[in-house]
């Protein structure tokens, strides 16, 4: 692993993005939500993704330049164009938009289409929370690709579709998050499985390329499909999240070329339902409730949703990426004349880059 001081890491992926034509304000959007993602614990979204990044805009399928934009306004509801851009900036932009109108109408909802890839989408979530609102994203691709098979299918007709829920808590407490997507784990913790050596899966993580079950994580890079987790409830949740997300927004005219990354994102102000504090307080007392149960030895404690993200950023002291993940940043960044940063070894500090999910599967063996 190797350990990079934040804002060296922030003024790297700000010069690959400016480097590609990326405006300053539209790279700061991207580097806070890639950088946020890694301190979060989650690598699968973070800077791991950026050499994507630089290769779609290459290829013409992320303009770099492009700025989200409102095709249909209400009071309580919008429409918004991805203009083919980042979709972190149209994520923000779609975030900032529901946050507004819910402060006015105490419930309001977006739905955005035709953008790249939108990230950590729990960082869209906490963001509402963060203006005292209860936020709610589901995201899911017009047009593929299809990498998730349905329950009880053996071809792929879905992507990794996320979910993320955020409710605020009294001030000064983070809120509590539930953001995953709806497949077994998402393809970014298979790649940093693979580059650290992985070779097997859990049995019911992937199919291979003809259908069948595998614990082969390579049947999984050559044709082969995840599955949703949770059988047939997180199959019936990927739907619902596709439905409302690309749907509602009509994501998938966008065929061809562009990618068209689709949110609908929904904000409720608790405070047109009693007063705020009658919330924060049930909020503590659930909370309260869930960690005295008294823990299975085999997990150590009961952790509230939210909590393993909120550990990696108490714990971070600079940002721990895999040695792989870190070697093609340094790579590409030497193939446009960019010096990167110094790196330490932290292997020490391994442990803050994990919040579960394929992260930890073994490198070797049979898990
Ligand atoms: N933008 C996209 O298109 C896209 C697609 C798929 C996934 N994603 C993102 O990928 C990221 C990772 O997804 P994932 O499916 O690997 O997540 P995951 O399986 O690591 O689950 C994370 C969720 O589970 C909670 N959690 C984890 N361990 C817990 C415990 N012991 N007790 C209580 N709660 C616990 C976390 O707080 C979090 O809410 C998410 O941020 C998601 O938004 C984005």
């Amino acid at each position: 692993m190797a350990l990079i001081a934040v804002a060296d890491l922030r003024r790297l992926v700000l010069a690959l993005l400016g480097q590609a034509g990326t405006p300053d304000d539209v790279a700061e959007v991207v580097a806070d939500s890639l950088i946020g993602a890694d301190l979060a614990g989650h690598g699968s979204h973070g800077v791991l993704k950026l050499p994507s990044y630089l290769r779609d805009i290459a290829q013409g399928r992320l303009k770099p330049t492009a700025r989200p934009f409102v095709v249909d306004d209400a009071p309580a509801t919008a429409v918004v164009d991805g203009a083919g851009g980042f979709g972190h900036l149209a994520a923000r932009y779609a975030v900032d938009l529901v946050v507004e109108k819910a402060a006015h109408s105490g419930l309001a909802a977006v739905v955005m289409s035709h953008a790249h890839h939108t990230g950590r989408l729990g960082g869209w979530s906490e963001r509402i929370a963060d203006a005292g609102l209860i936020g709610l994203l589901t995201g899911g691709e017009g047009q593929g690709p299809w990498k998730v098979a349905p329950h009880g299918g053996t071809d792929g007709a879905l992507a990794t579709n996320p979910v993320t829920w955020a409710i605020p808590r009294a001030a000064g407490q983070p809120p509590v998050v539930l953001d995953f997507a709806t497949s077994m784990v998402s393809i970014g913790k298979l790649q940093i499985a693979r580059a650290a050596g992985a070779q097997s899966v859990p049995p019911g993580w992937v199919l291979d390329a003809q259908g069948s079950p595998s614990t082969r994580l390579e049947d999984f890079f050559t044709g082969g499909y995840l599955l949703p987790f949770g059988g047939h409830k997180g199959f019936a949740l990927a739907v619902i999240a596709e439905l409302l997300a690309v749907g509602l927004s009509d994501g998938d005219r966008f065929a061809g070329a562009e990618r068209s990354s689709c949110l609908f994102v929904l904000a409720v102000d608790p405070a047109r339902f009693g007063p705020p504090e009658r919330l924060h307080d049930f909020v503590e007392a659930t909370v309260r409730r869930l960690k005295a149960v008294p823990a299975d030895p085999d997990s150590g404690e009961v952790l509230v949703p939210g909590e393993p993200e909120q550990r990696a950023r108490a714990a971070a002291d600079g940002v721990v990426l895999p040695d792989a993940t870190w070697r093609d940043l340094c790579t590409v960044a030497a193939g446009l004349g960019i010096d990167a940063p110094a790196a330490a070894d932290a292997s020490v500090a391994a442990d803050a880059s994990v919040a579960g999910g394929a992260e930890s599967i073994p490198a070797e063996g049979t898990a």
